[in-house]
């Protein structure tokens, strides 16, 4: 039996880990470290996943919470952090907080705690934009997102304590991920959710910006070979190599939702918008890992479980919406 440290397991991708990992290793012990902040939500937490992880409410940078949960730990996989790229354009502090210096906290407790491997969920963003050709994990870091930035500081960080210390961490960058419990301020469950609602989609400039987009639980695998094959000091790119243009995405949505293109509303583009990424992800592919879930079969069940589940994302949504942070800082700027 192994025990394991997940920080960030009530938000999306922790939490479909969390669930993988309770069907595939029924016998781990999981703590579940998360702060609960707009995007965590305790029934992705929890639900179904109960017996699976212990849940500690609490903050990465916490210094003695952190040292704590290490004694024992024999893996940390780090999800928490701040994630949405638009809210890091308006307010980047508690980005670099929480992902920098959260991190920075993890890797130093983890270290003094003899944990023997440190897995860092870190992005596709922290390469910046490719036009052609995909990203290899030689490829040179240019964030062009204050979120990513922070996401490449605390990857160069998790490098320096392999390099300096021998401390064994491995850096996953996944590209897009898709699936359940994503909170509705990410392009995919945003479109599905305002087109149940009878809202139009709001497509950023001309909708022909890429991603290459990977189901939730291919990522949870992809973190199993890592965690049992991967090798310390190392980095695996975590990409299913299907991309597509936001334009098609939002065509495949609404035709999936039994919408017309009149529900597309263009809107002014993000500022510093990443036009696409790519992934080259053959050396996890040589550990042995492969996608296995089809982009439209995902994208359909993916919109079957927002359909049947209005009551997790209904609570949330409007609440805590990019839409609704917007007009808080604004009203405080105005007076
Ligand atoms: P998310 O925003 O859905 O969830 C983040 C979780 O972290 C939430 O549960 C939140 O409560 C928790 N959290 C935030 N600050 C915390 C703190 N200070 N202490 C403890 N917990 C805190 O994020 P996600 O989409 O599930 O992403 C998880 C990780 O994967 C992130 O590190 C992200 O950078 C990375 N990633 C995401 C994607 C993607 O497409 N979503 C792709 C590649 C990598
Ligand atoms: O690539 C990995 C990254 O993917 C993760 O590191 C991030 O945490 C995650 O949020 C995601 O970042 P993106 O910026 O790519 O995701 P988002 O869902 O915000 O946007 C996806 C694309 O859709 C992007 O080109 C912008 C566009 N978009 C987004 C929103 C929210 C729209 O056209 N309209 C929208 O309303």
């Amino acid at each position: 039996m192994a025990k394991l440290l997940i920080t960030g397991g009530s938000g999306f991708i922790g939490t479909n880990f969390i669930r993988y990992w309770k069907r595939a290793h029924p016998n781990d012990a999981l703590t579940n470290l998360d702060l609960l902040t707009y995007a965590g939500s305790e029934a992705a937490g929890t639900n179904g996943a109960k017996s699976a992880a212990r849940f500690v409410k609490g903050d990465i940078c916490h210094a003695p919470t952190v040292q704590r949960l290490m004694r024992g730990t024999d893996a940390v996989i780090h999800f928490a952090a701040e994630t949405h790229v638009d809210r890091s354009i308006l307010d980047s502090q508690v980005f670099l907080k929480t992902n920098v210096l959260g991190t920075h906290t993890l890797l130093e407790a983890a270290r003094k705690a003899n944990v023997k491997k440190f897995i860092f969920i870190s992005t596709d963003e922290v390469y910046g934009s490719i036009d052609k050709g995909s990203f290899t994990e030689f490829s040179s870091l240019r964030p062009n997102s204050p979120y990513a930035a922070s996401k490449a500081a605390a990857d160069l960080l998790c490098r320096s304590y392999w390099v300096t210390h021998r401390f064994p961490v491995i850096v996953t960058r996944a590209s897009n991920n898709y699936g359940p419990y994503q909170f509705p301020e990410k392009v995919i469950p945003l479109f599905i959710t305002n087109l149940l609602q009878g809202k139009k989609v709001p497509l950023y400039g001309k909708g022909d910006n890429k991603r290459e987009w990977i189901h939730a639980e291919d990522h949870a695998r992809a973190i199993e070979k890592v965690l049992d094959k991967g090798e310390p000091g190392e980095i695996y790119n975590v990409g299913s190599g299907y991309e597509l243009s936001n334009r098609e995405l939002a065509g495949m949505i609404l035709k999936l939702l039994g919408k017309g293109e009149d529900f597309i509303e263009p809107v002014q583009d993000r500022p510093g918008h990443d036009f696409r990424y790519a992934l080259d992800s053959s050396k996890l592919k040589n550990l042995g890992w492969a996608p296995q879930k089809n982009f439209s079969q995902g994208l359909a069940e993916t919109v079957e479980w927002y359909r049947s589940n209005e009551s997790w994302w209904k609570k949330i949504k409007g609440k805590n919406t990019y839409k609704t942070y917007i007009r808080k800082q604004y009203a405080g700027r105005s007076k």
